[in-house]
């Protein structure tokens, strides 16, 4: 079931990202089973007793639906087109249409994960310390946060990389990923999908992604998190030139 957080709709105009995306996201970016796979085993890891989960930036449901072993799921996500999607994969999951920097669910859960580089999503830091203030809000003490981050340098790499051209399921895909000042990047979207014609048309999307020190972001949470565990793609320590950089924090009693 699907439900918008109160007071949302004129906010919600405003976002436009993963509306025309959407139906093209799962047979691009394949099933969320790795990342699922990442976040059970944090929790098996560190011990926590996780009888809920939300999930900031479910998109499709793609992670929920790897999480299905823990009784109460909630995900929220801006995209009314992601979340449709996230309907029909995870039913049992509870489904809000809201905005992740500000967001009141009125309960806690044992753990909040955002993964797939959805902070990034966020284009000012003013943002991402919203975020992280409703993540200690939503977590009991000793929950985890469960996140991953694009680094500042790997969205240089993508920057100064030619754009992406991928054919799938008859579509093809051209990515190319700018900059857009201030370690803010634009990531140009474009599929073209067979028309009935014989021509094709074109689904365009721009999705924007901000690049944080790393340091930065660590001394953000120091506040009202523990770091637990932080690792690169490798499992070595992540810098501000890996690839990505995961991170598990545990909230602070
Ligand atoms: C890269 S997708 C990741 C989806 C999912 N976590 C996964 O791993 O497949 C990023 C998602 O974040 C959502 N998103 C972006 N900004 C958001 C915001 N401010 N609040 C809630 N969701 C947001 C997008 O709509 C999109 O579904």
């Amino acid at each position: 079931m699907t439900t918008a957080a109160p007071g949302l709709s004129t906010r919600m105009d405003d976002m436009r990202e993963y509306q025309q995306f959407a139906q093209f996201y799962d047979a691009l970016m394949g099933d969320g089973s790795s990342r699922s796979a990442r976040i059970l085993e944090a929790i098996d890891h560190f011990n926590v007793d996780a009888t809920s989960l939300l999930e900031l930036g479910c998109g499709t449901g793609s992670v929920l639906e790897g999480l299905a072993s823990i009784p109460r799921l909630v995900g929220l996500d801006t995209s009314a087109q992601m979340l449709s999607a996230a309907t029909a994969k995870v039913p049992s999951a509870e489904l809000v249409l809201g905005d992740m920097t500000n967001v009141n669910l009125g309960t806690t859960f044992d753990v909040v994960a955002c993964v797939f580089d959805t902070v990034n999503h966020l284009v000012n830091y003013e943002s991402w310390e919203s975020l992280f203030a409703g993540v200690a809000r939503h977590l009991r003490p000793g929950g985890l946060f469960i996140f991953d981050l694009n680094t500042i340098g790997r969205l240089h790499q993508l920057v100064a990389s030619p754009p992406w051209v991928h054919d799938f399921d008859g579509n093809t895909l051209i990515m190319d990923v700018r900059s857009d000042g201030d370690e803010v990047t634009l990531w140009d979207i474009r599929v073209f999908a067979p028309a009935g014609n014989g021509g094709f048309r074109l689904h365009q999307e721009n999705i924007r992604e901000l690049g944080v020190a790393l340091d930065t972001v660590r001394t953000t949470l120091a506040t009202d998190f523990h770091l637990l565990r932080e690792e690169d793609d490798s499992g070595g320590p992540p810098s501000d030139e890996s690839s990505r950089a995961y991170f598990v924090y545990q909230r602070l009693a």
